[in-house]
């Protein structure tokens, strides 16, 4: 019988055999998959696992510092890259989303490449590919292939020349969860909703610049801090601000004011294939719309999203 307990065994025993005393290089998302991937091959092979978890400057409020604490405070062997700047570089000027995803996957690999050199003698790439990683990957013709880049499997540049291990590869995201939970990994970490590679990059519509990175950083903040709080956060498989290439009228006191539109964005899945939105109580949001802004200078104007998938996608871009 299947069990967290039983795969960790056995999988930590086949890491060990196969990897030997050979450098591996993994790079860290902040996700529940790369983070369980991670502390499995480090059960295995220690400080062989070299962990490289870079900061693209998209990633939400605080997080970077945040996630990097926890996984130094699970032994791993990391090391935090801040390459928030050249990201903002490389998409200056672009606005169209296929372009974004291709600036900012591009940039990862160019940081992340740099940074693997600077380890001698890595034989391989971990990565936390799971089962429906795979699946899709194949079905090259499934809508979320074909409709938007996604870069998380295959974004290995062939020059690297390193051998693949995948430790997740056979299990569903529930089983990544309870193996996991049993690792003793921080609950923050593994309940987290899915987050795409390019992060708030594809939230900002339009033309990113540091100012409405900040915005939305902290619009964001409001909404994910409140559906914990509030305890929704659980019912909502993922959620999301997005930031409206928009400014429209408000008033504030006696002034009129001329600034951003946001909508926020819950919805309900299984495999992000298809979704509902959320049916958020009234009082839930209002209160986040009034947070948002009272607290978040440039923004006047709270919109709820009540499209499903399909034929709308999660995201906006
Ligand atoms: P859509 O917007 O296609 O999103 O309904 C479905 C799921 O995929 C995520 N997503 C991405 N993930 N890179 C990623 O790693 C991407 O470019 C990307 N685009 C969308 C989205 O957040 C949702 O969970």
């Amino acid at each position: 019988d299947w069990t967290p307990a039983s795969f960790i065994e056995s999988t930590v025993a086949e890491l060990k055999a196969q990897l030997g005393n050979d450098q591996v290089l993994l790079g860290l998302s902040g996700g529940v998959d790369s983070s369980v991937a991670a502390v499995l091959l480090h059960k295995a092979i220690g400080r062989n696992l070299h962990c490289i978890f870079v900061d693209n400057g998209l990633l939400r409020k605080d997080e970077f510092a945040r996630v990097l604490d926890s996984y130094q405070h699970m032994g791993l062997n990391v090391k935090g890259v801040d390459a928030a700047e050249r990201f903002l570089e490389a998409l200056h000027g672009i606005s169209e989303p296929e372009q974004k995803r291709k600036a900012i996957g591009k940039t990862f690999i160019d940081v992340f490449d740099h940074e693997a050199h600077l380890i001698s003698d890595v034989k391989w790439l971990a990565q936390g590919t799971i089962y429906p990683d795979v699946i899709e990957s194949v079905s090259v013709n499934g809508p979320s292939a074909t409709i938007k880049s996604h870069h998380n499997v295959g974004g290995l540049p062939d020059y690297m020349k390193l051998k693949v291990v995948e430790p997740l590869k056979s299990l569903f995201k529930d089983e990544v969860r309870r193996v996991g939970t049993t690792l003793g990994i921080d609950p923050d970490i593994l309940n987290r909703h899915p987050f795409p590679g390019p992060g708030l990059g594809i939230r900002i519509l339009g033309e990113i610049t540091r100012e409405k990175i900040r915005i939305l950083q902290e619009a964001d903040a409001i909404f994910i801090d409140g559906l914990k709080s509030s305890g929704l956060y659980k019912e909502v498989w993922q959620a999301a601000v997005i930031l409206l290439p928009v400014k429209s009228v408000g008033v504030m006191g006696d002034e009129r004011t001329y600034e951003y539109v946001v909508a926020l964005r819950a919805v309900g899945s299984t495999d992000g294939m298809t979704a509902d939105w959320s049916h958020l109580p009234y009082d839930f949001l209002a209160k986040v719309s009034n947070d948002i802004i009272n607290k978040v200078k440039g923004v006047n104007r709270v919109v709820y999203d009540i499209s499903s998938k399909p034929p709308a996608t999660i995201e906006w871009e």
